[in-house]
């Protein structure tokens, strides 16, 4: 089986967002700290109300829903010019032949599926708000996650037969939409600041949490079992054969925080490295998953003292690596080991999201 790996970044933290026009850089600049700083609030609120939903009547549900449909307009987001490649594409679900090929394929390639995962906004396109509290939009990588599986089989008489489907990830919120029939999440990442905000905290009060679960950024695979990802939730597990969804991941429940979208096999042992890193403490945590998928070995508190984005991380055959910014550092650290036998690295301030390799010879790393 191959798998192409889909890049995105979390919502909340992507690099990429697109600023406001009408307001200047600087304004931007700090109505994005005080959003950041307001969405450690934003999960306590969500712990709160999901801790409380029982005692939300429907009746409060409904005046929060007519407020919401009065009061903020949603809109399709038209595509830019150079953003034709992020039109989303229909679901076909079943699996179909394709007959017109052009090209040849390798005798010696190997039969298997080949699967891809990516942003496919439901309803048709990314959604912006219009209300009292000002604009609010999606961000590109917003889209609902859609698989795409090509089928390799060859026959006998090694004549090949390739299909495809696609599929999206049901994640809960996708159902949620899904069986309204609407859009329900008020754009919450990007726009005027009291916009952003107050729609980060009506998603809480109606859903339970501020942003969608958009599993739309890898595809991996450990014990036999694939998986689709994305960083803001656990992943969910897909039929290789239907590319339908069997369920969410927490590896038995031992998980109960943002999951990496690109976890890493140990050489050697088969074990697979998770991690996950939150707006509040603990910023970041590595886990070790056993190589049979069923246990979670280890979980380890990496002390930061504050929150950075981490998207990767790199294994060799002992150490663990990952990386910050602003203040820049690189810490290896062995797989089994704490935060107390990391050993820190400090560079040139950069940025980085992923890492092309990293490798271990004789006692150099
Ligand atoms: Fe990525």
């Amino acid at each position: 089986m191959a798998t192409t790996f889909h890049c995105s970044l979390r919502p909340s933290m992507c690099s990429g967002r697109r600023r406001p026009s009408s307001i200047s850089i600087s304004a931007t600049r700090l109505s994005h700290k005080i959003i950041s700083t307001a969405k450690p609030y934003f999960k306590e609120l969500q712990q709160q109300f999901a801790l409380r939903t029982g005692a939300v009547n429907s009746i409060s549900k409904r005046l929060l829903g007519a407020f919401v449909e009065s009061t903020f307009t949603l809109s399709h987001q038209p595509l830019r010019p150079t953003e034709g490649n992020f039109a989303p594409v229909k679901e076909i679900g079943e699996i179909q032949e394709i007959v017109d090929i052009a090209g040849e394929i390798p005798a010696d390639f190997p039969e298997g599926v080949y699967i891809r995962n990516g942003s496919n906004p439901l309803f048709g396109a990314l959604h912006s708000s219009k209300s009292i509290f000002g604009k609010s939009h999606d961000i590109w990588v917003e889209g609902e996650g859609m698989l795409h599986g090509l089928y390799f089989t060859k026959s006998s008489d090694n004549t090949w037969t390739i299909s495809y489907t696609n599929r999206y990830v049901q994640s809960d919120t996708y159902r949620l939409e899904k069986e309204l029939k609407k859009p329900c999440f008020i754009p919450s990442t990007d726009g005027d600041l009291p916009a952003v905000l107050i729609a980060a905290a009506l998603n809480i009060l109606m859903y339970g949490k501020a942003f969608k679960n958009i599993s739309n950024t890898s595809v991996f695979e450990h014990a036999g079992r694939v998986f689709s990802a994305a960083e803001n939730d656990n992943p969910h597990e897909i039929d290789l054969y239907s590319l339908g969804t069997l369920g969410s991941w927490n590896v038995d429940g031992e998980w109960k925080m943002p999951f990496t979208a690109h976890p890493k096999v140990i050489p050697g042992t088969g074990e697979l490295v998770i991690f996950g890193f939150n707006l509040d403490r603990p910023f970041l945590t590595v886990g070790i998953v056993s190589a049979d998928g069923k246990k979670l070995k280890r979980k380890v508190d990496i002390e930061l003292d504050r929150c950075t984005y981490c998207h990767e991380l790199g294994v060799t055959t002992t150490l663990i690596e990952f990386e910050k910014d602003s203040y820049a550092r690189i810490g290896v650290m062995p797989h089994y080991g704490d935060a107390s036998s990391i050993i820190w690295f400090y560079v040139q301030p950069f940025c980085t999201i992923h890492l092309v390799n990293c490798f271990e010879e004789d006692d150099e790393v």
